[in-house]
């Protein structure tokens, strides 16, 4: 009867340690943490003062400790295991240690297992996957342990094995993600650093026209960023600004600083260049959507009369839009051989003279309306402004685009 009761009590005691050890595992404590009071948990329902944990190094073929009870001295402590130990293992199963003295896994390890004091090894499996392995020393109580004890045992070690493998899972899966993040990052820098290279390189073809791919790529940016266009395809623009001129690499550079007036062959020959950047950049696999149709149609205009493809408004997208007017203004804006350049406020009535003819007029609209916040400091990251003469009256000017923008809904 008193040995029932005792069998009770002693069963409780462990149902409870169960669903301690249940909790502890499943919290959101850090891995090593929850191992250290599993393992506390597991010493405390056996009665076992010295115990370690390992996880297994699948590289290095080695058990390493994580973390340890009543063994001083203990860390870096580690197991050699070979994989035919591992087939010979029986899954969260109690091992007596002493039972394997006189075999090759025992001898390799004795160092190892001395120190730790250990007697008992539970291989941890998670489904047949190795993941570590309970040491336990002496037990205070009895030497051995009944089968019901060595049935709690195993429930124990699958839990435990469980969560060393999702932790060691997610380690895995996190550094791998990590990895990714940082491979697709340099990747993202070597696109840009080639593609600003290629951008210096076409300005610096035309000596009147240096960085005017850069400030391109900028005002397209103001435009884009006015839209609300999401952050990638505010990139592509900007990609498709700095190489919209690409094509003028192969243009004969004496033609492109060609100071007088040019013939009409001449003339055909420097408008080759949108196909022509076309042409390099249909090659390219790019990550931004619409990039080489932004490029081959910068010249095109809402009446139709422009370069290449003498496309009209429905058929123009707001990028080729936005490009178009951009490229303009700061054509405008910079002089060139062929003529002076113009103050902003005769550029900005320019632009405005044309709208509906070569320019959109809602697209066009914006880019003065992205101006007129700059110029009242109302945009944190100006893209216009920083590249214009300071020389303009900004009272003048606000005037006059607050004139053209009026009746502006976008
Ligand atoms: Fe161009």
């Amino acid at each position: 009867m008193k040995k029932k009761q005792q069998d009770l009590k002693r069963l409780l005691f462990n149902i409870a340690s169960l669903v301690d050890l249940g909790q502890e595992v499943t919290s959101a404590k850090g891995i090593d943490e929850k191992m250290k009071t599993a393992l506390y948990v597991v010493t405390g329902m056996f009665s076992v003062p010295k115990a370690g944990l390992f996880v297994y190094n699948a590289d290095r073929h080695k058990l390493e400790l994580v973390t340890c009870k009543g063994i001083k001295d203990a860390d870096g402590t580690s197991i050699d295991v070979q994989t035919k130990y591992i087939k010979a293992f029986q899954k969260n199963t109690p091992y007596n240690i002493s039972e394997a003295r006189n075999n090759s896994f025992y001898e390799r390890n004795a160092e190892a297992f001395r120190r730790l004091q250990a007697k008992t090894l539970i291989p941890l499996f998670a489904k047949d996957e190795f993941v570590g392995a309970i040491c336990l020393g002496k037990r205070l109580s009895r030497t051995s342990y009944l089968h019901s004890e060595k049935d709690t045992l195993k429930v124990v070690a699958s839990q435990m094995a469980i969560t060393l493998h999702n932790s060691s899972l997610f380690k895995k899966i996190k550094n791998q993600v990590n990895e990714n993040k940082k491979l697709y990052q340099n990747m993202r820098h070597i696109y840009h650093d080639t593609i600003q290279a290629f951008a210096a390189a076409i300005d610096a073809k035309d000596v009147y026209t240096r960085n005017h791919s850069y400030r391109v790529a900028r005002y397209a940016v103001a435009v884009a960023r006015e839209l609300r266009w999401k952050a990638k395809e505010v990139e592509g623009i900007y990609i498709a600004g700095l190489l919209h001129d690409i094509g003028k690499l192969i243009i004969d550079k004496g033609l492109l600083n060609k100071g007088e007036t040019l013939s009409a062959a001449e003339i055909q020959e420097i408008k080759r260049h949108p196909q022509i950047s076309y042409d390099i950049l249909s090659k390219i696999k790019f990550p931004w959507k619409d990039v080489v149709d932004f490029v081959k149609h910068h010249h095109e205009r809402i009446d139709g009369t422009g370069y290449p493809d003498e496309l009209k408004d429905p058929d123009l997208s707001d990028g080729v839009k936005i490009l178009a007017v951009a490229d303009a203004f700061d054509a405008m804006t910079t002089k060139r051989t062929y003529r002076k350049k113009l103050s902003l406020f005769d550029a900005l009535r320019e632009v405005n003279k044309c709208l509906g003819t070569q320019f959109d007029n809602r697209i066009s609209k914006v880019f003065f309306k992205v101006l007129q916040k700059e110029i009242k400091g109302e945009i944190k990251e100006a893209q216009i402004l920083p590249h214009l003469d300071k020389d303009f009256d900004p009272t003048i000017i606000t005037t006059l685009l607050e004139s053209i923008t009026a009746e502006l809904s976008y």
